[in-house]
């Protein structure tokens, strides 16, 4: 028997690589488009709940024409805060699709939150109204940052940026560090002043007690995203959407069960990757309101964690560990 062994990449190892924000979403980008033609394996994802408010998903995915495979194992604790461990950890293993052994052990927090904002930027492309200039943001924390670099990957123009979040030491270091990216980031005293009347509305929280977004603050014309599984936008204001768009239908049906959406869920308009794949238009007019609510598919870190890997697959210098070496 050959001795199996697998590169073993820290959060720290692929900080190094540094991955640019492009690159992550025309990866993500691919991965939809490969959805969207049906040739990818995603199935759900079955997940354990040790508390009330926490999970740990089992998220695999098979991309059949571009032999690429793998796994994301996720935890998602918001109590972790208080005692110092990050909200989301976990691992991603890549295998090889040929003979199914693991080429690569990683951690998957950077690569959730690049590929999430990743598939913002790409819903904005396609689906952002012509001439975007304004976005507000509800939730300065990991995502609310994230996905500003990524907008102003797919929309250049974008220069007013307002921001509300319960901290405001988060406000400050969110005006503080992306001011450099060319827009003016106004910090706000309610949701109401950050996001009335914004092109693109992002809300990127965490559980909350009530929603937060109303019907009338969602204008003609915006493009809403919420990150929260529909938790932080009124039942009316997703239900009165004009078009309704997810990356996953399926996973948003079993949100619903377990109480998402509890107005009633709104009517698909169409999968994320339809629309990347040229099967539907992302905007017909200037005047649609338009929400995206992505749940996160494993299809969407595999691509990233794999890319991840295929950067360090010859390099002598990272950790390698023997999984077995003989037969017993
Ligand atoms: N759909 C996906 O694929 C996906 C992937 C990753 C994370 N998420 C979700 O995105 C959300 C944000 O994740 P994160 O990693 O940025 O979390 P985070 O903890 O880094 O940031 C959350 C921020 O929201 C703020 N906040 C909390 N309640 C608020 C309120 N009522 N009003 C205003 N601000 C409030 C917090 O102070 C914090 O700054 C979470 O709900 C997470 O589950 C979704």
């Amino acid at each position: 028997m050959n001795r199996v062994e697998f590169i073993y990449l820290s959060q720290e190892d692929i900080l190094e690589l540094n991955v640019p924000m492009r690159k992550v979403i025309d990866l993500v980008e691919l991965g939809l488009s490969e959805h969207g033609h049906g040739r990818v394996e995603n199935p759900p994802k079955p997940g354990i709940h040790s508390k009330p408010d926490a999970f740990i998903h089992a998220m695999p995915a098979y991309y059949r024409r571009l032999g690429i495979g793998g796994l994301k194992w996720v935890s998602g604790y918001p109590s972790n805060r208080a005692l110092g461990l990050p909200q989301i950890a976990g691992l991603m293993v890549v295998n090889s699709m040929e003979t199914g052994v693991p080429l690569a052990v990683m951690d998957c927090r950077w690569i959730t939150a690049v590929r999430t904002a990743a598939v913002s930027a790409i819903t904005a492309k396609y689906c952002a109204k012509r001439g975007t200039e304004s976005l507000g943001v509800v939730g300065c924390g990991v995502q609310g940052r994230m996905t500003l670099t990524a907008f102003k990957e797919v929309l250049p123009a974008l220069k007013t940026v307002r921001v509300y979040d319960v901290s405001r030491e988060a406000m400050d270091r969110y005006k503080a560090d992306f001011e450099r990216l060319g827009v003016e980031i106004t910090v706000c005293d309610s949701v109401r002043s950050a996001v009335d009347g914004m092109d693109m509305i992002l809300t990127a929280t965490q559980r909350l007690p009530e929603p937060l977004v109303k019907n009338e603050w969602f204008k003609p014309g915006c493009l809403g995203f919420g990150l929260e599984a529909s938790r932080a936008w009124y039942g009316d204001t997703i239900l009165g959407a004009n078009k309704f768009i997810t990356d996953s239908w399926d996973q948003t049906i079993h949100f619903h069960e377990q109480g998402a959406f509890p107005d009633g869920l709104p009517k698909l308009y169409a999968e994320l990757g339809e629309i990347v794949a040229g099967k539907k238009r992302g905007r017909h007019s200037q005047e649609e309101r338009i929400l995206a609510i992505n749940i996160g598919l494993a299809l969407e870190d595999v691509i990233v964690a794999n890319h991840v890997y295929e950067l360090v697959k010859d390099r002598g210098d990272v950790r390698r560990l023997t999984l077995m070496e003989e037969d017993f």
